[in-house]
């Protein structure tokens, strides 16, 4: 048989994907569990059927009209007025990083991060040919600060990434622990014509919007440091993780520099035209979030009500536990009808937040599970 020059560093791996199975319930991939109100899909059919009509054509590759309906809706959301220019999207937040990595991590250069956290950020590395070095969280899935230091300094990466609120534990960084980071990491990167440069510290708010009353946003400290990208997905609040829909909010050449490894017209006019469609609607998608919050809360008590361990979540999943087989209580829910996640450290289990019906599915189970 033909040999096939395989990336020796991919030979005999296996494609990251949680199981897509087809079960009544499903709580495994941090969706939001309400489809697109009819409105919602009429105006995206109308605003598609309207891009259709061009499709001779190469979209527009800066996606200017979609950069200002972002910027107006982070200043909705958290009350940070950016200049659309200051604003990137991708097919999903996962391609905004990976263009990050693209631009300032390759050959030479490392990524840092502190686990538990979310599995892609190692592929972003191996994707990108970066250096992954990876520290850990501490007991209280917050960062051991005098760690971060040592890393920094030691390993000089040039991106540093830090999801807040935390895939799979659900808990943000406090506002004091960013700031420092950024400080630090203001000299602690690769040298550059002879100097330090900073780290990039990506602050991954994939569930942002899903942060409870008081938790800033980190599009706060974006004026004071312009080694911080804040990253966004219309995936998760938003309800649009079919569309592909990252963005990120960053000083302007760090836009620059990824404008240099992004492919030609990256973002579809069908992706520009409904993703523009659905900004015009985030009133509406953005009144569930306060429904999910809600719904999160109950069930972090009810799972504590119950003797099980649950972690205080500022995202749309719990993390829950915990359990000497997690895989038998996972395979156990499932034959009920129960997707969940086995992800995060060993005895925890993590379960989306979904409509009050599922979440009630899950409780029943789980209930009989352990009884
Ligand atoms: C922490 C975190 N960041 C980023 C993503 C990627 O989201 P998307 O590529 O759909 O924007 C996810 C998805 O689960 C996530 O959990």
């Amino acid at each position: 048989m033909t040999r096939l020059p395989v990336r020796a560093d991919l030979a005999g791996l296996e494609p990251y994907g949680a199981p897509q199975l087809d079960v009544p319930v499903r709580l495994n991939v941090n969706e939001n569990p309400y489809a697109p109100s009819p409105d919602v899909v009429d105006d995206i059919a109308r605003s598609v059927a309207r891009a259709a009509a061009g499709l001779n054509r190469y979209p527009d590759r800066d996606f200017s009209e979609l950069r200002a309906a972002l910027a107006d809706y982070l200043a909705a959301e958290s009350g940070v007025r950016l200049d659309p220019a200051l604003i990137w999207a991708a097919n999903g937040s996962n391609e905004v990083m990976t263009q990050i990595l693209q631009a300032f991590g390759g050959p030479g250069r490392t990524v840092v991060s502190f686990a538990p956290t979310y599995s892609m950020y190692h592929e972003y590395a191996r994707d990108t040919s970066t250096r992954w070095v990876q520290g850990s969280r501490r007991a209280d899935h917050c960062l051991d600060l005098e760690e971060v230091e040592r890393i920094l300094r030691a390993e000089r990466p040039s991106v540093v990434l830090l999801a807040s609120p935390n895939n799979p534990t659900g808990t943000s960084l406090p506002v004091e622990d960013q700031r420092r980071v950024l400080d630090l990491a203001a000299g602690t990167g690769p040298l550059v014509d002879g100097g330090p440069s900073a780290s990039l510290v990506v602050v991954d708010e994939a569930y942002g919007e899903f942060r409870r009353d008081g938790v800033p946003s980190a599009l706060e400290l974006l004026a004071d440091h312009p080694h911080l990208v804040v990253s966004r997905t219309m995936s998760k609040a938003f309800g649009m993780a079919g569309l592909r829909l990252g963005y990120m909010a960053c000083d302007r050449r760090i836009i620059d520099a990824v404008m240099l490894v992004r492919l030609p017209y990256h973002l579809s006019a069908v992706t520009q035209a409904a993703a523009l469609a659905a900004l015009r609607h985030r009133d509406e998608l953005m009144a569930q979030v306060a429904g999910l919050r809600a719904e999160r809360d109950g069930l972090v008590d009810w799972l504590r009500s119950k003797g099980f361990d649950a972690l205080d979540s500022d995202a749309n999943f719990v993390l829950f536990g915990r359990f000497d087989d997690r895989d038998a209580v996972f395979r156990a829910l499932l034959d009920r009808g129960v997707l969940i996640r086995v992800v995060g450290p060993d005895g925890w289990l993590r379960v989306s937040v979904g409509t009050p019906e599922e979440t009630r599915a899950f409780t029943t189970a789980l209930e009989e599970i352990t009884a």
